[in-house]
C-alpha cells in the first residue's frame, strides 16, 4: 500500500484502465507493485462484458488501489452478458461505476438500435444504483448526447473525440471529460481545442491501456504510470505545471467516485 508521503506527493489516478488484458497476464503483480512505487495512486479497471467485469472486480478485491468498473461495452454486444448480470456485478462494495458503455458506430454501424438499447438500460441502471457512468463514443457523438441529456448521469466521456460544442453540452450536464495519450498525438488538433477550453475542475486523466499510450511511448503498451506524459499536455495546454494538473485530476476524481 501507499506510504501517506507518496499520495501526497505525486497522485496519478488513471480513470480508465483495462487490465484484464492478457497482454498483462504475465507481468500483472510485477507492474501493480511497481506502479504503486512510480505514484499510480488509483486506477479505476473496467469492464466490457460479464468476463472482463468479473476480472476487473477481482482485481479490486486484490489491490487496495484498484477500483472497478462494469459494465457491457458497445462491441461486447455479442457476448450475451445480460443487465441483471451487470446489476448484480455493480452492487460490489469497490464497483465505483458503469462502464464501458455507450455507443460505437466506428466498429460497428448494423446493430444502432440494439447499442442504444443496451446503452440506454445501463444508464437507467446506473442512474437506480447512485453510480457514475464511463461513457465511450466513437462517431455517434449524437446520438450519445441525446441519450445524456435524457437520463442526465453522473459521470465522463472516457478519451474524449467531440467538437468543442459537444464538449460544451457534456459540461452543461455536469460530466467530466477523460483524456488520455491521444491529447498528445500529432494530430490530436480537436483535442486540443477541447482541451484549452475545458475547466480544469471537469478533468480526468486516464490511459485507456493496453491501448493509447502517449507519445513518447506511442505504439507500446501502456499502463497508468505513463499518465504523466499527458499532465505535461495538459499543463502545456493551460500554461500551469504537471503537478497541478496531476493533483487537480485526482480530486476530481475521488469527487466524482466517491473515493
Ligand atoms: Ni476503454
Amino acid at each position: 500500500m501507499y506510504s501517506e508521503d507518496l499520495k501526497n506527493s505525486y497522485p496519478i489516478f488513471d480513470t480508465h484502465a483495462h487490465y484484464d488484458d492478457e497482454r498483462f497476464d504475465d507481468i500483472r503483480e510485477e507492474l501493480f507493485c511497481e506502479m504503486q512505487q512510480n505514484g499510480v495512486y488509483g486506477i479505476v479497471t473496467c469492464g466490457c462484458d460479464e468476463v472482463s467485469s468479473k476480472k476487473a472486480i477481482k482485481l479490486a478485491e486484490d489491490y487496495d488501489f484498484v477500483y472497478a468498473a462494469v459494465g457491457i461495452h458497445p462491441g461486447n454486444i455479442d457476448s450475451g452478458t445480460t443487465i441483471e448480470q451487470i446489476k448484480s456485478l455493480a452492487t460490489h462494495p469497490k464497483c465505483v461505476a458503469i462502464g464501458e458503455i455507450g455507443l460505437d458506430y466506428y466498429w460497428v454501424k448494423d446493430n444502432k438500435d440494439l447499442q442504444i438499447e443496451i446503452f440506454e438500460n445501463q444508464l437507467m441502471l446506473a442512474k437506480k444504483l447512485n453510480l457514475p457512468v464511463i461513457v465511450h463514443d466513437r462517431d455517434a457523438h449524437q446520438d450519445t448526447m441525446e441519450l445524456l441529456k435524457k437520463h442526465k448521469p453522473k459521470g465522463v466521456l472516457h478519451c474524449f473525440s467531440g467538437s468543442v460544442e459537444t464538449a460544451k453540452e457534456v459540461l452543461r450536464l455536469g460530466m467530466y471529460i477523460g483524456f488520455g495519450g491521444a491529447l498528445t498525438f500529432k494530430n490530436a488538433r480537436k483535442a486540443l481545442e477541447v482541451a484549452d477550453m475545458l475547466p480544469l475542475d471537469r478533468l480526468l486523466l486516464e490511459t485507456d491501456c493496453p491501448y493509447m499510450a502517449p507519445v513518447p511511448m506511442r505504439g507500446k503498451r501502456n499502463d497508468s504510470s505513463l499518465i504523466p506524459y499527458v499532465a505535461e499536455k495538459m499543463a502545456e495546454i493551460k500554461n500551469t505545471d504537471a503537478q497541478s494538473v496531476l493533483d487537480i485530476a485526482t480530486k476530481n476524481t475521488k469527487k466524482l467516485f466517491n473515493i
